[in-house]
């Protein structure tokens, strides 16, 4: 299994573009199950989750095929039957958006449970709750859901949590469902809008998204359509949180900086300057950093999927930070592997108390997850000496071209064979 290696100690600076965004991709892709007819999606991120996911979609009969480097075609037509018990569902987290695509296709979907990143326990009740107001019948077995409805009728569903893949889920089976759906404390994260934009382009009738209600007024067809996926909120976050840890000047392009406003409010709160400009923001990180106090929440709040790299940096700044996790209940594995780095971070639950060291040190570490292998080489970037990061798999899954983004600003990374790893040694 390959590792990244980082050598600390350089600062960032040029320019670096960001990707179209995982998980609005994630949501996406298999929301053309829905469509009666071929469609493009461009500015696709290649990342290893976006394969998986349009290899699910080929496996059950779809057509999908890369256009270019960053546009997918699929032709949904030839999808004949509602069952996905790939392997490969295991896999990944999105993979229940066949859920309410199957449902909303075919009025039944029979699909393996998801995996994803552990954060805990990761229930699906509220898709399910949704899935049964709008008529359905569902059975969980064995690692499989079983749904089936006579037919999908609209109806009233209130979240009791907030829930991005629950909203989604829904709006997915509601979209050709008959009559009028309204999703009551749904999210408001940018992928959801994203979703619904694109659902409307194939002529869906969705009101509301990215505010708590929305209304799904369903329609019989959906026809092809040629959509581009916004740009992704959290890999912009993580290179603003990259730049601001190494230091230096970075601009940060292809970008919808409303999207980025929690992440510049808390970097500005913490020293970094941050300088908007239509669709790039421009990172300046000159002095020490401050301590500074942030609750993860869903959106508009401080994203949680920015929780390790914001922590990370938190690691080095000037007295102590609170950082409370507000979404997930245990996404505070990845600090164990910051404690070998030097960091002094206690963990209490949901909390976590971040006193600032004057420096990391380089050190043997893991990624336990996607964003917490984007914060290890946050901190491999600010360490003195090198970070080896393995699990880089999850990093992968997530981060389109990490290496050659970072190496463009001037980081030192590189990703290496292990057995490379052990001659170097061995010299
Ligand atoms: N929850 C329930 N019941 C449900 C669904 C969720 O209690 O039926 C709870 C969860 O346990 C959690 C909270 O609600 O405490 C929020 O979960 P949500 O459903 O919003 O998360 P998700 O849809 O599974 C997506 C992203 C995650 C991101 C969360 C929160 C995708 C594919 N995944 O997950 O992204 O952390 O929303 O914003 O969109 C990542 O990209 O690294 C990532 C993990």
């Amino acid at each position: 299994m390959d590792k990244f290696v980082v050598l600390g100690g350089n600062k960032l600076n040029g320019e670096i573009t960001i990707s179209g965004a995982k998980n609005a991709a994630v949501a996406v892709i298999p929301a053309t199950i829905l469509s009666d007819d071929i469609c493009r999606i461009e500015n696709i991120p290649n990342i290893n989750d976006v394969s998986v996911i349009a290899h699910i979609l080929s496996e059950i009969g779809a057509k999908v095929r890369m256009i270019n480097k960053s546009t997918l075609e699929i032709d949904p037509r030839n999808i004949m039957s509602p069952v996905s018990s790939s392997d490969l569902m295991r896999h990944m987290r999105a993979s229940y958006y066949l859920l309410g695509s199957l449902l909303g296709r075919f009025s039944r979907a029979i699909v393996a449970l998801p995996g994803g990143c552990d954060f805990g326990v990761r229930p699906i009740d509220q898709h399910l709750k949704g899935f049964a107001a709008l008529g359905a019948r569902y059975k969980v077995e064995g690692g499989v859901v079983n749904i089936e409805a006579d037919e999908l009728i609209g109806n009233n569903v209130y979240m009791d949590v907030v829930s991005v893949g629950a909203t989604i889920n829904i709006m997915l089976a509601a979209v050709k469902a008959k009559g009028l759906t309204v999703i009551e404390n749904a999210a408001k994260e940018p992928h959801i809008v994203d979703l619904a934009n694109f659902l409307n382009s194939m002529g869906a009738e969705i009101m509301g998204a990215g505010t708590d209600i929305i209304k799904i007024k369903g329609v019989d067809y959906l026809k092809g359509t040629t959509y581009s996926i916004i740009p992704d909120q959290i890999e912009a976050g993580t290179y603003m949180v990259a730049a601001a840890a190494a230091g230096g000047n970075v601009l940060v392009r292809n970008i919808i900086p409303k999207h980025m406003e929690s992440i510049t409010a808390k970097l500005e709160e913490i020293g970094v300057t941050v300088i908007e400009y239509d669709d790039s923001i421009r990172i300046i990180r000159e002095n020490v950093l401050n301590k500074c106090n942030i609750k993860t929440m869903p959106h508009p709040g401080f994203p949680t999927d920015m929780q390790p790299q914001i922590t990370t940096l938190l690691s080095v700044a000037n007295g102590t930070s609170i950082v409370t996790e507000g979404v997930w209940d245990n996404r505070f594995r990845y600090v164990d592997e910051l404690r070998r780095m030097g960091a002094k971070i206690s963990v209490d639950g949901k909390l976590a108390v971040v006193e600032g060291v004057e420096k990391l040190i380089g050190s043997s570490v893991k990624a336990t997850d996607l964003r917490a292998g984007a914060a290890m080489i946050i901190a491999g970037l600010m360490a003195s000496g090198t970070t080896t990061i393995e699990g880089i798999e999850y990093i992968e899954r997530g981060y389109e071209n990490i290496i050659n983004k970072l190496t463009a600003l001037g980081a030192d990374i590189k990703r290496i064979r292990v057995q490379e790893e052990e001659m170097a040694k061995a010299l």
